[in-house]
């Protein structure tokens, strides 16, 4: 019973309250748990953003300390995992890997499902930050043909992701701060974006009760899309595509504003933001910072601001209020990085993972109900059914 309200694609349309993050699109506001994400990128690490998101206040050193610990305690992968990973060809896309692989991991912490209380709830969520990095690593590793590696448990959460994805045999590991610092701040950024494609998902597979893995592995799929995560791999190959085609910037802007052309400017344009990306601009200034830091000089680098340039000035984009997002500049510094193209949605999903779990825990905390939206039909009315010799 009842009207039916539609809108399609939610545009206007709040499908819960929640006290994790503010975003004001008309303002560019960006605030999570009511801190600035200004101030966090700057002041915090990835982890305490991590805890802040969850359990909503920044922790104390203790806090932190013990957070830390429960997440190393439960970072082991069961060796079986390889045999999965071993399945995929070298050439499988590591979204599809990665969230495979989470979904897999229910069957090996089947406690995990079924979580009724803070308690069980916090060991699923320590679990899945612990095993995330592996996994990501894992992928990373399997498509270069590198042997695994567990990571070293004296470093922190971000430096030890990236002590397992680049680490060589037979090496002494050493990562630069310049890099562990800017991966840090990268994953802040995308850390939650309240209610977007992915974050939903987690949300309406949740509220099935399903566990938490499954949830996250859902919301992986829904991030690989180019419209939303896979943006910043779309980025990378557009920016590479018009440098192979001489850097002509004004080509592809043409294209962009061609409606009979599917092309779209990737990294440009968002939901909610109607003024600039507050993400975007600390994203912009650290791939200079990054770039300068490293002495690289990289023409992609030029061509994408030539690009923005371009693109503001220009009414199409100017009247659509149209500006670059937080995928326009992210594939910039993960290129300096040496992290292939095809990872860089999956660092985004290990950015987001926090946001996702933060929310799905709001989610069953509140006790809200199963998401189920409605519908109006437009099919055909009630037909007589015709036997298959008379069709
Ligand atoms: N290039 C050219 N035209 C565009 C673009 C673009 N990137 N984005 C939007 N438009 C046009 C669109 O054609 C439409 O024009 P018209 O009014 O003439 O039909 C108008 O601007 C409004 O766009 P929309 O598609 O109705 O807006 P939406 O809110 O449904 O979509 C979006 C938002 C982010 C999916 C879209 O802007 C887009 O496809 N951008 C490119 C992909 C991208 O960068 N995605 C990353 C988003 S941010 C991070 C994340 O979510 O992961």
């Amino acid at each position: 019973g009842g009207v039916i309200t539609l809108d399609p694609g939610y545009k206007n349309t709040g499908s819960c309250e929640s006290a994790i993050t503010f975003l004001d699109g008309e303002k560019g506001i960006l605030r999570y748990r009511g801190y600035a994400i200004e101030e966090l990128a700057k002041k915090v690490d990835f982890l305490e953003v991590t805890y802040l998101l969850i359990f909503g206040e920044l922790p104390t050193k203790s806090q932190n300390d013990k957070f830390h610990e429960d997440i190393k305690a439960q970072s082991a992968v069961d060796e079986d995992i390889k045999k999965i990973l071993d399945a995929f060809p070298r050439t499988a896309h590591p979204m599809g890997i990665i969230s495979s692989l989470t979904s897999a991991l229910t069957a090996f912490n089947p406690s995990s499902v079924n979580v009724n209380s803070e308690e069980d709830m916090y060991k699923a969520i320590v679990k899945i930050l612990g095993k995330m990095p592996v996994l990501v690593a894992w992928t990373m590793r399997k498509r270069q043909g590198l042997p695994f590696d567990y990571g070293d448990e004296s470093l922190g959460y971000v430096e030890n992701l990236l002590k397992m994805m680049f680490s060589k045999p037979n090496s002494c590991y050493v990562q630069s701060k310049i890099l562990v610092d800017a991966l840090d701040k990268l994953l802040i950024l995308h850390a939650d974006h309240e209610q977007n494609c992915s974050t939903s998902t987690v949300r309406i597979v949740g509220s099935a009760h399903a566990g938490l893995f499954a949830s996250i592995s859902a919301g992986i799929s829904a991030l690989w899309g180019p419209l939303h995560g896979g943006a910043n791999q779309a980025v990378l190959e557009m920016l590479q595509a018009i440098e192979a085609d001489g850097g002509d910037t004004k080509k592809y802007m043409a294209k962009a504003k061609d409606k009979n052309d599917p092309f779209r400017l990737m990294g440009f344009g968002h939901r909610v933001y109607k003024n600039f990306d507050p993400r975007a601009k600390i994203i912009k200034k650290a791939a200079d910072d990054v770039l300068d830091a490293l002495g690289i000089d990289d023409p992609i680098l030029a061509i994408a601001k030539g690009l923005e340039k371009e693109a503001l000035e220009d009414p199409y984009f100017v009247e659509r209020k149209l500006y670059p997002n937080v995928d326009f500049y992210s594939g910039i510094i993960y290129r300096a990085m040496n992290i292939p193209q095809e990872m860089f949605t999956v660092m985004f999903a290990i950015g987001r993972l926090p946001g996702w779990i933060a929310q799905w825990r709001e989610m069953r905390l509140r006790k809200e109900p199963i998401g189920r939206p409605r519908q109006l039909y437009i099919g055909a009315t009630e037909r007589p059914f015709v036997p298959v010799e008379e069709r």
